[in-house]
């Protein structure tokens, strides 16, 4: 553990896209286990935040201990077209943002102890029988994964900077406010869920404490630095997935979603995302010395269905 970052609420982690799903899940981490601040980034002004305008304008805010961006338009939001322009959105949301913050970083006369970005499993190209690690190194194979690449590039700090930095490639984040559980929760409530596609294909998945988790162990511990994976020990088929799921709801699940109706939501490129997958293991993140909370599909959907422990019994200590 950093002692300079030890239970001290003077210091201030900076959070590029802090108001999401996985970021107000660290902003509470960082405060209940820490006791330490956060400030976010946001498109929006208000309590606790600043804006990108004022980053460019006036840098990094003081006592800045940690930068993290989990800023980024959300990919399988069915109301939107997979379009040229709303790529140029998922593009710009993740690689602009994280430009801004290492610029913000390199211009600080006073640096942070770390920058910690986001990144995502599309690194690995979809593959039924291959197992990746973080020591795998990939060719770009689609637009997803070409975003995955320029993303990881754009939080690249010149080596003049002594800046430690982490990129976490996260799988899909399960938990109870938002991520697939939103999408999925109501027709699997009414008895109407069921395998989307094959079933066959992996789900690189991580509970959403263990995601916030991996951010904070990384902002923490000084011998950690480069990739860490951010998905669960245990590898999951989509299949798998949805039989613990539907049995923590004590629901059946017999109704399927062909491929096709999932190509025709979200366009094929798209639709990959949920349609092909890949088998991820956390070797570095585990070697790194991060404990998970949920290693197993039946604890965390068991945890996300049935438990309300509120986050501050979870952390009182
Ligand atoms: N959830 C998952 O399963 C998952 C899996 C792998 C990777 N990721 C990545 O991890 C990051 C955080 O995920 P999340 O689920 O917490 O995301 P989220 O809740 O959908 O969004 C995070 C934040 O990004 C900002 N944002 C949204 N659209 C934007 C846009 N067009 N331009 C600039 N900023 C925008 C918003 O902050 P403001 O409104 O305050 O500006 C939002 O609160 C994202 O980059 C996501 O791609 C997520």
């Amino acid at each position: 553990m950093n002692p300079a970052l030890k239970a001290n609420a003077y210091f201030n982690v900076l959070i590029g896209g802090g108001s999401g799903f996985i970021g107000k899940e660290l902003v509470k981490h960082l405060r209940m286990k820490h006791n330490i601040n956060s400030i976010l980034v946001s498109r929006s002004s208000g309590e606790k935040r600043i804006t990108w305008n004022d980053l460019e304008r006036r840098g990094l805010p003081e006592n800045c201990i940690a930068v993290v961006n989990l800023s980024g338009e959300n990919i399988l939001n069915p109301l939107k077209r997979f379009s040229e322009d709303f790529k140029e959105e998922v593009r710009r949301s993740r690689i602009d943002t994280t430009k801004k913050l290492a610029d913000a970083i390199v211009k600080a006369e006073k640096k942070p102890q770390v920058f910690v970005t986001m990144s995502g499993v599309a690194y690995y190209p979809p593959d039924e029988n291959k197992v990746y690690d973080e020591d795998n190194k990939c060719e770009e194979y689609d637009f997803l994964s070409k975003l995955t690449k320029d993303w990881e590039a754009a939080s690249n700090l010149p080596d003049s900077v002594s800046v430690r930095q982490v990129t976490v490639r996260s799988g899909v984040v399960l938990g109870r406010n938002g991520g697939m559980i939103d999408n999925i929760r109501l027709p699997f409530k009414m008895g109407l869920g069921g395998v989307i596609g094959s079933g066959k294909q992996w789900l690189p998945w991580i509970h959403l404490s263990d995601i916030a988790g991996i951010f904070d162990h990384a902002i923490q511990n000084d011998n950690v630095s480069g990739i860490l994976n951010g998905v669960a020990p245990e590898a999951t088929t989509y299949a798998q997935f949805v039989k613990a799921y539907a049995k923590a709801m004590h629901k059946p699940a017999f109704f399927p979603t062909p491929a096709f109706a999932m190509n025709t939501i979200f366009g094929p490129e798209r639709a990959k995302v949920i349609l092909e997958g890949q088998n991820v293991m956390p070797k570095r993140t585990l070697e790194s010395g991060f404990k998970f909370e949920y290693p197993t599909i039946e604890k965390a959907v068991d945890e996300i269905v049935n438990i309300y422990i509120p986050r501050e019994a979870v952390f009182k200590e």
